[in-house]
């Protein structure tokens, strides 16, 4: 009998060795240990035994049991940290690796060059005003001395909605509403950026919806030498402190006298380039003196008050500051376009 445990006793030791999994441990364990296992068995025939073996077989039945329970307990400890630490291996988060760059957008190169407009602007004092998209014939024309049938209303081919009501063309009837918000007293001094719509064949040069950003002053004693100034601050601060700019006579309806601007070259300083088309000056914007009927058709008492107006286009003068070609690109959006201007 004392064999018989012993023999019980190492087969289930090498069992419990041989066991990887917890279910195999409990396999074992149900196997030697249960009720129904070998040394249960044994221990039910002590009955058979002299008085003397019994206690001996008993105690080795109990040191059998103990040293297997032992053992299982010991494997079960060591299986589960197993376990774990191949599950914390599975988990594991490699912290060395590097990270997965997030697309980061910028602004578009159209929106900051007329952030950059307003902010000089804003910094000489100018308020900014906005206007209607879909506008009155009135304020888009008439009130800026266009009446119907004038024919330089064919300079800007419109797209009408009704006979009073178009997209506006221009910026200009910002000015008219400005000047008719204010009832007759100065000062105003605005800028109006904008979409504006013409019926323009889409080409490199012509979009048939673009920007501009017009400019209004409007006080007693408003003189050209104001506009001068004005307009030599903006394009020093825009193109380079070197900038000259010149004057040439020009034609609005709604100014008088009109001009328009040009800077010196910034690419060649003057002496003649491709960016200049030889001339060395670049033709940036148009400009007058609010035109008598203008101011006194929005209220405005033309003795009393003087005024002056421009307009420009924002999409060229970014075209001009960033060698763009082609005004359909800030339209199309293409990212490899859009991504170039990260730091504008
Ligand atoms: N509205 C003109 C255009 O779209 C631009 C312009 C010229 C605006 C002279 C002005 C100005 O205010 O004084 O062609």
């Amino acid at each position: 009998m004392q064999e018989r445990l012993e023999e019980l006793k190492q087969e289930a030791l090498s069992k419990v060795e041989a066991a990887s999994t917890l279910k195999e441990l409990q396999d074992v364990k149900v196997a030697y240990l249960g009720k129904k296992g070998p040394i249960t068995e044994v221990l039910r025939g002590m009955g058979k035994l002299s008085a003397e073996e019994r206690p001996i077989v008993g105690q080795l039945a109990n040191d059998v049991r103990a040293a297997i329970t032992e053992e299982l307990e010991k494997k079960q400890e060591i299986v589960e940290r197993a376990a774990v630490e191949e599950k914390l291996a599975a988990e594991a988060i490699d912290v060395t690796l590097p990270g997965r760059a997030v697309n980061q957008g910028n602004r578009h190169p159209l929106t900051a060059v007329i952030e950059e407009i307003e902010d000089l602007f804003l910094g000489m004092g100018y308020s900014i005003a906005e206007g209607p998209e879909v506008e009155q014939d009135y304020y888009n024309f008439e009130a800026l001395n266009l009446p119907k049938n004038h024919p330089a209303r064919d300079m800007q081919d419109s797209f009408y909605i009704t006979e009073e009501i178009l997209l506006r063309t221009h910026t200009s009837p910002v000015q008219a509403r400005t000047m008719e918000a204010h009832e007759g007293k100065g000062p105003v001094k605005v800028i109006c950026p904008g979409r504006v719509y013409r019926r323009d064949t889409d080409d490199a040069t012509h979009s048939h919806q673009f920007t501009q950003i017009e400019g209004l002053v409007v006080d007693e004693n408003i003189r050209m030498s104001d506009l001068k100034g004005t307009l030599q601050t903006f394009a020093k601060k825009m193109f380079g402190e070197d900038r000259e700019i010149r004057l040439r006579p020009s034609f609005f309806p709604f100014t008088e006298p009109s001009v328009e601007m040009d800077i010196s070259c910034f690419k060649c300083g003057g002496h003649g380039c491709n960016v200049c088309k030889g001339t060395g000056w670049i033709e940036i914007l148009g400009a007058g003196m609010v035109h008598p009927n203008v101011l006194e058709m929005s209220g405005f008492d033309s003795k009393k008050y003087t005024g002056f107006a421009f307009g420009m286009g924002p999409e060229r003068i970014a075209m001009l500051k960033y060698g763009i070609d082609d005004i359909r690109h800030f339209y199309q959006n293409d990212i490899r376009f859009l991504k170039q201007f990260k730091r504008v």
